[in-house]
């Protein structure tokens, strides 16, 4: 099948943007080394921490969180502290979706998973340990307003939890080799996936100490882009290769999971896709930053191979 192209600007070209994520991605890669010391005790846990959280990935949830804040003229060195708590907690997630007992993974990132390496209960554990230590590195956040860490601190918990990725991690295994309908299926990849994105732009916000209707808008520009992003990702699972991926593809038909290819096909994937991502750059404009850095990475999002 032929390559799908979904485009936010006519003639727009991309470079910039690959070169503005690239050298955030590299920020947050910098800050994130110096964050966990191997020679602390136990040194075999910190070890397991940092083999998942500086084994690479794309960083596009912490270069989503700096990008909303410099689009509202903030420095994004200073958010870092936000930026790397979204990565860690992602890394925790991953860490527990390729357990045996979720979505039994060998590969992630181009390496052997965190249990492979480390086993099972360790693993378990260099994954709680990231999210506990997400929450302290946020809240060490100390250059801004304390309200408006704690509204952080807030958004980003109730992303990652029940309300969130846990949430949508549970149906997720529930209606694996089961009937699930199109309402568990956008359940499942809102909560999974799209909260925890959602939450890496409102994060960025709130740093920047936007106004309500701002907010409210880089809300649905989130939600809308995470949808989107997992729709991708299911695409990708089918279409890439696992060199392509570095994680192990075509796992899902596999697996019996609910997925949009699974459910309504390819081909109407792209159309929803398309729909998510027109909906967030719309967003986007309703306040004004519809040249911003943000609505090139949402037309990089959609349209990556890997
Ligand atoms: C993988 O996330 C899991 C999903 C929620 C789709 P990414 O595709 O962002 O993975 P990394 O961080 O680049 O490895
Ligand atoms: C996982 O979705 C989303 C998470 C919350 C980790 P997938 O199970 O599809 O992610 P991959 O394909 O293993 O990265
Ligand atoms: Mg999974
Ligand atoms: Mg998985
Ligand atoms: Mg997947």
């Amino acid at each position: 099948m032929q390559r799908k192209v979904h485009k936010a600007m006519a003639g727009h070209s991309s470079e910039t943007t690959k070169a503005y994520l690239r050298s955030r991605a590299q920020m947050v890669s910098d800050y994130l080394s110096q964050l966990l010391s191997e020679t602390q005790r136990p040194a075999a846990l910190f070890a397991g921490m940092n083999y998942s959280l500086l084994a690479g990935g794309k960083r596009l949830r912490p270069v989503l969180c700096l990008a909303t804040v410099e689009s509202f003229a903030k420095d994004p060195r200073t958010a870092l502290p936000a930026a790397a708590a979204i990565e860690m907690i992602h890394s925790y997630s991953l860490i527990h979706d390729d357990l045996p007992v979720m979505d039994d993974d060998d590969l992630r990132r181009g390496k052997p998973t965190n249990h492979k390496v480390f086993g099972e209960a360790p693993a378990l554990l260099a994954g709680d340990a990231l999210l506990t230590q997400a929450f302290s590195e946020l809240a060490g956040l100390d250059t801004i307003r304390p309200q408006l860490v704690l509204r952080m601190v807030r958004t980003l918990a109730d992303a990652a939890g029940p309300y969130g990725m846990v949430g949508g991690q549970f149906v997720d295994m529930e209606k694996e080799h089961g009937d699930g309908s199109e309402a568990d299926l956008e359940f499942i990849h809102r909560h999974k996936t799209g909260k925890l994105i959602m939450a890496s732009v409102v994060l960025g916000g709130l740093f920047a100490d936007v106004d309500e209707p701002q907010l409210t808008a880089l809300t649905e520009y989130g939600l809308h882009l995470g949808l989107a992003y997992q729709m991708v990702d299911d695409v990708l699972d089918v279409t890439a290769t696992s060199e392509q991926l570095g994680k192990t593809a075509g796992k899902d038909a596999v697996a019996e999971k609910l997925t949009y290819p699974s459910l309504i096909g390819i081909e109407e994937t792209h159309r929803r896709i398309e729909l998510e991502f027109q909906s967030a750059l719309a967003s986007l404009r309703g306040i004004g930053l519809g040249d911003s850095v943000l609505y090139g990475l949402a037309e990089l999002l959609v349209n990556r191979q890997s």
